[in-house]
């Protein structure tokens, strides 16, 4: 099936663009009444995940009431270490919480490998409705923790500001940390092999806590599998969002990503100064800006367009868009990025 609209793919294999595409991470859900109004007829967010119709309902809900230039498969990075032995429970308010965690020899034992085509065929499903729904109207992005963002979850349990419990193991017991990492790489590989198989045009890995850890740290213990896993995925454009992680770049731009993600703390202009056109560039926006009236977007949006340029540029935020954002500003802030983008 051809898409109608390739510009998010065109940009991030570097070819021409006539404006630049523009997406926001946590675009699915959130914001939308029209979101809220099915996974309120649920028992909550996981049997939203699980059940295809449903997922593919809310995935294609932004491209219709956003505008936006892709859509993201709804579904949650979770899905992984639940698929791997450690099921999570969405406790409102607080987010996830596991009651199995990995912290021993013995933990790490009873650890699955799953066949990912079956734990979590509910995503492929959801991926090949969504597909077939879309008709080629916009690139369909397909997306998974990266490992050690992952293993953040699988050994802490719970979300944390410092994820110590989580740290502390790269100290103690190093070893065990590499296993385990080794381990959701070759299940995360897999799956997102399967994804692209079920009709994801890019896939996306969301290094969430990569900034909790030192520049050492990072390149011990977190890049290494990012780099397996882009030179595993040949098939399309792989994109790596390394949130807090601005050391990173250069180490980047010798892996085989096609797409670097920025967070609203990097300095677009000068990444792009240091990156040129050798990636492609997603970002930044922070997503409180979008409290801001519409004129003030509209300026921030010049700015982000005059730091990045056109060509080998995705518009999006630096972090996934708060809840409580006016889906109107989400609409403006979109609207902005491609009327400004094609007078440049
Ligand atoms: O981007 C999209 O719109 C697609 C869907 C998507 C979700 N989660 C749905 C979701 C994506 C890409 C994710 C990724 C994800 N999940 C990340 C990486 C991106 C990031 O934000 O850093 C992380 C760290 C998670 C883990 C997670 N899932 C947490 C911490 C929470 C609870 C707090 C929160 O963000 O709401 C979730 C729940 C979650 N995942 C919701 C949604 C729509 C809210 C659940 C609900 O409807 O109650």
């Amino acid at each position: 099936m051809a898409l109608k609209n390739d510009l998010l793919l065109r940009a991030a294999r570097g070819e021409a663009v006539e404006r630049v595409p523009v997406w926001l991470m946590r675009q699915a859900g959130r914001v939308l009444p029209e979101y809220r109004a099915v996974r309120e007829r649920l028992s909550g967010f996981i049997e939203l995940v699980k059940t295809p119709e449903l997922a593919a309902e809310v995935t294609i809900q932004p491209v219709d009431l956003l505008g936006v230039d892709a859509a993201i498969i709804f579904s949650d990075i979770l899905v992984v270490p639940e698929a791997m032995g450690c099921p999570y429970e969405m406790v409102e308010k607080r987010g996830p919480f596991f009651p199995n965690t990995i912290r021993s020899e013995a933990d790490l034992e009873r650890l699955q490998e799953p066949e990912v085509e079956d734990a979590l065929s509910y995503v492929l499903e959801a991926i090949r409705l969504t597909k077939k729904e879309l008709n080629g109207r916009v690139p369909l992005i397909g997306f998974a923790g990266a490992p050690f963002t992952i293993f953040c979850y699988m050994v802490e349990g719970q979300g944390s500001k410092t994820f110590a419990v989580a740290k502390r193991m790269l100290y103690e017991a190093p070893g065990l940390a590499h296993r385990l990492l080794d381990a959701i790489t070759r299940v995360t590989t897999a799956y997102l092999k399967a994804q692209i198989k079920a009709g994801a045009d890019l896939v996306q890995l969301f290094d969430s806590w990569a900034g909790i850890l030192s520049p050492q740290q990072y390149r011990a213990f977190a890049l290494p599998y990012i780099r397996r896993i882009c030179e595993a995925i040949q098939e399309v454009p792989v994109t790596v969002f390394a949130k807090g992680a601005h050391y990173i770049v250069p180490d980047l731009l010798q892996t085989d990503c096609q797409v670097i993600g920025l967070d609203w703390t990097m300095d677009l202009a000068q990444v792009r100064a240091q990156v040129g056109q050798q990636k492609t560039l997603q970002g930044n926006l922070d997503p409180c800006a979008l409290y801001a009236p519409e004129a003030a977007i509209k300026q921030y949006v010049e700015q982000m367009l005059s730091a990045a340029g056109k060509q080998r540029y995705i518009a999006n935020l630096g972090h996934g868009l708060y809840p409580d954002t006016d889906p109107a500003r989400v609409r403006y802030f979109v609207a902005m990025v491609k009327e400004l983008s094609a007078m440049l």
